[in-house]
C-alpha cells in the first residue's frame, strides 16, 4: 500500500484553511491532502467522523528537571512532560537548558546543551523536543564578556541547533542588569539568535516583598501584591528600548500585564522586532486563586498558583485574549512548571524548608499547564469566543511557535511533503465524548494538582499521532508508540541595519 495510515472524514485546520480533506501518512511524513483517498490504499484507516483535525500544538515553553535550580526542585523529567504533553494535544515541547557552571570556554554553552540531550536520549521520550538556553548572570559586566558570549552561541547553534536563549531581568541570581542584557542582544543579533525576556523590574519586587514581609504579610496571596503589573510594564518597555539599541529580536515570555501589551503593541507598530508570548493560566485563572481555598483549613493552598508574573485581577482577561485575537501576542505556551505540594512534601516545600515560616518569597514559582493548553484554547478561547477562528487558534498554539522557534515547517503545520505527521483529532463538536471534567490524574504529569481541578471543557484531542504513530486514544496512552527525539531548529532573525544613531557594532552581518 501506498500508506501507512489514511484519516478520512475530518475537517482540516491550519493556520490559514478550514475544509474536508482526507489525510494520507507514509512513514511518518504526511505525504497527501485531498478530497478523498481510497481507503483501500493504506494499511490503516482512522475515522475522524467530522471532527477536526489540527497539526500537533507546540509548547514553546515548558520546565523540566535540570541540574540547575530556578527555584526548587521542578518534578517533572523529559520523559514526563512529553507523556503529559500529548496526553492534551502537543505533539513538540521546547523546554530550557541552563548552563553548565563548571564548563568553561568556547564550547561552554554547546557542551552543556549537548550533555542534557545525552541524558535525555536514556529516557522514554512521548514526542519531540527542542531546547533553549537559559543565560544565567554573565561574569562580566565588561565589553569582553561580548566577545566570549559570541563565540560560546556561535558554537551552541552550530552543534545543537539551539536559536534562541532566556534572560531574566528579575529572579535572585539570574537578573541581568542593563549592561549585561545589552552584551548579550548584542551577540544574540550576531548570532541571529532570539532573545526572550523574563521581564519583570527586580528591584521593585525585591523593595515589595521586604516591605510587605515587614508588616507580617507573608501569605500566598501577596506575592501577587508585591508585583503589580507596573513591574511588567516597567521591564518591557525598558528591555524594548535595549533591543531597539541593539536591533535585535526579542520575545516577551508569559505576558500578563496591560501595560506590558501596550508597549509591545506600539513598538510592533513602529516595526521593530518584538514578539511576545501568554498563558492560559493568565486569561482563565485569577489572583483570587491565590487566596486560599476550601474553606480556610490549608492556609498555605493558594501557593499551587503563584507563578511571576503572578495571576492578575479579573478584568485584565479582556485585554489579554484581545491581544491574542488582534495578533499582538505571537504565541499561547503554558510555561509549565511544576513542583510538588502535597504535605508529604512539605518538608520539602522550599517556603517551609529551614524555617522560612511559610513565607510568600520561598515559594517556588510556576504551576503545572502543558497538557491543558491545547483544551483550553480550544474550549475558552475558540468555542467561548474570545479567539475569532479555530484557524487563529491553530496559528497561535501550533503555527506560530514553530516558526517563531525555528522547526517550520516540520512542526505546526499539515504541509504535504513537508511536515511531521504530528496530528490531533478532535471530537466532533457537539458530541459528549469530548465533554471532559478535569482532573489530575489524566493529566499524566507528575505534580500532585492541577489548577483546573473539576473544570469542564467542550472538547479535548481525540487522537494524538506523533510522527504518524498513534500516542494517545480516546482519552488512553499508548507507551509503545513513544519515541520522541531532539530537533535542531534553525535561526529565523534577519535583522536590517537600522540605528538609533551614528553607532554601529564592530560586525558586519554578511546577508
Ligand atoms: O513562575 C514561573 N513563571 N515559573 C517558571 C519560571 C519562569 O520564570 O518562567
Ligand atoms: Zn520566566
Ligand atoms: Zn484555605
Ligand atoms: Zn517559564
Amino acid at each position: 500500500s501506498i500508506y501507512d495510515l489514511v484519516i478520512k472524514n475530518g475537517f482540516v485546520c491550519t493556520a490559514s484553511d478550514f475544509y474536508p480533506a482526507d489525510i494520507g501518512i507514509c512513514e511518518g511524513k504526511i505525504t497527501t491532502i485531498a478530497g478523498s483517498i481510497d481507503s483501500e490504499l493504506s494499511k490503516e484507516v482512522i475515522d475522524a467522523e467530522g471532527g477536526v483535525i489540527t497539526p500537533g500544538g507546540v509548547d514553546a515553553h515548558v520546565h523540566v528537571e535540570e541540574p540547575v535550580k530556578l527555584m526548587g526542585d521542578v518534578i517533572d523529567t523529559m520523559s514526563t512532560v512529553t507523556r503529559s504533553a500529548v496526553a492534551g494535544g502537543t505533539t513538540t515541547v521546547i523546554a530550557f537548558a541552563s548552563q553548565d557552571a563548571n564548563l568553561k570556554g568556547p564550547k561552554a554553552l554547546s557542551d552543556s546543551v549537548g550533555k542534557t540531550i545525552e541524558s535525555y536520549e536514556k529516557e522514554t521520550l512521548y514526542c519531540d523536543y527542542g531546547l533553549h538556553l537559559i543565560l544565567v548572570k554573565l561574569e562580566q559586566e565588561t565589553l569582553n564578556a561580548c566577545g566570549a558570549l559570541d563565540e560560546q552561541l556561535c558554537n551552541l547553534y552550530k552543534d545543537q541547533g539551539v536559536s534562541s536563549v532566556k534572560i531574566f531581568m528579575t529572579y535572585p541570581g539570574l537578573q541581568m542588569s542593563d549592561y549585561s542584557i545589552l552584551n548579550t542582544m548584542y551577540a544574540t543579533r550576531k548570532n541571529g539568535i532570539t532573545t526572550m525576556v523574563h521581564a519583570e523590574n527586580g528591584d521593585i519586587v525585591k523593595w515589595m516583598t521586604d516591605s510587605l514581609e515587614n508588616q507580617g504579610l507573608i501569605e500566598p496571596y501577596y506575592h501577587g501584591v508585591s508585583r503589580p503589573t507596573i513591574v511588567e510594564g516597567e521591564a518591557t518597555n525598558r528591555a524594548i528600548a535595549l533591543s531597539t539599541m541593539m536591533n535585535t529580536p526579542v520575545l516577551f515570555v508569559h505576558v500578563s500585564s496591560p501595560e506590558a501589551v501596550e508597549a509591545i503593541r506600539k513598538a510592533q507598530t513602529k516595526g521593530i522586532k518584538v514578539f511576545a508570548e501568554t498563558c492560559p493560566q493568565y486569561v482563565v485563572l485569577s489572583h483570587e486563586d491565590t487566596k486560599c481555598h476550601h474553606g480556610d483549613t490549608d492556609r498555605f493552598e493558594g501557593a499551587k498558583n503563584i507563578c511571576s508574573p503572578p495571576l492578575r485581577e479579573d478584568q485584565v482577561k479582556e485585554c489579554l485574549w484581545r491581544a491574542m485575537d488582534n495578533g499582538t501576542f505571537t504565541i499561547v505556551s503554558s510555561d509549565h512548571c511544576a513542583y510538588l505540594y502535597s504535605s508529604e512534601h512539605r518538608g520539602k516545600h522550599n517556603a517551609f524548608d529551614q524555617g522560612k515560616g511559610g513565607k510568600f518569597r520561598y515559594i517556588p514559582n510556576g504551576m503545572p499547564g502543558v497538557c491543558t493548553r491545547m483544551p483550553l484554547g480550544f474550549d475558552h478561547g475558540y468555542l467561548n469566543k474570545n479567539i475569532s477562528s479555530l484557524m487563529k487558534f491553530v496559528e497561535l498554539h501550533c503555527t506560530n511557535p514553530a516558526k517563531l522557534y525555528g522547526c517550520y515547517p516540520q512542526k505546526g503545520a499539515l504541509l504535504p511533503g513537508s511536515s511531521d505527521a504530528d496530528i490531533l483529532i478532535w471530537y466532533p463538536n457537539k458530541d459528549e465524548r469530548g465533554r471532559t471534567k478535569i482532573n489530575n490524574e489524566m493529566l499524566h504529569h507528575s505534580c500532585d494538582y492541577t489548577p483546573y481541578e473539576g473544570l469542564e471543557v467542550k472538547n479535548w484531542p481525540r487522537y494524538t499521532l506523533v510522527r504518524g504513530k498513534i500516542v494517545f486514544k480516546e482519552g488512553r496512552l499508548i507507551s509503545g508508540h513513544a519515541s520522541g527525539q531532539y530537533i535542531k531548529r534553525k535561526a529565523i532573525s534577519d535583522p536590517t541595519d537600522k540605528w538609533v544613531n551614528e553607532w554601529r557594532p564592530a560586525y558586519n552581518l554578511s546577508k
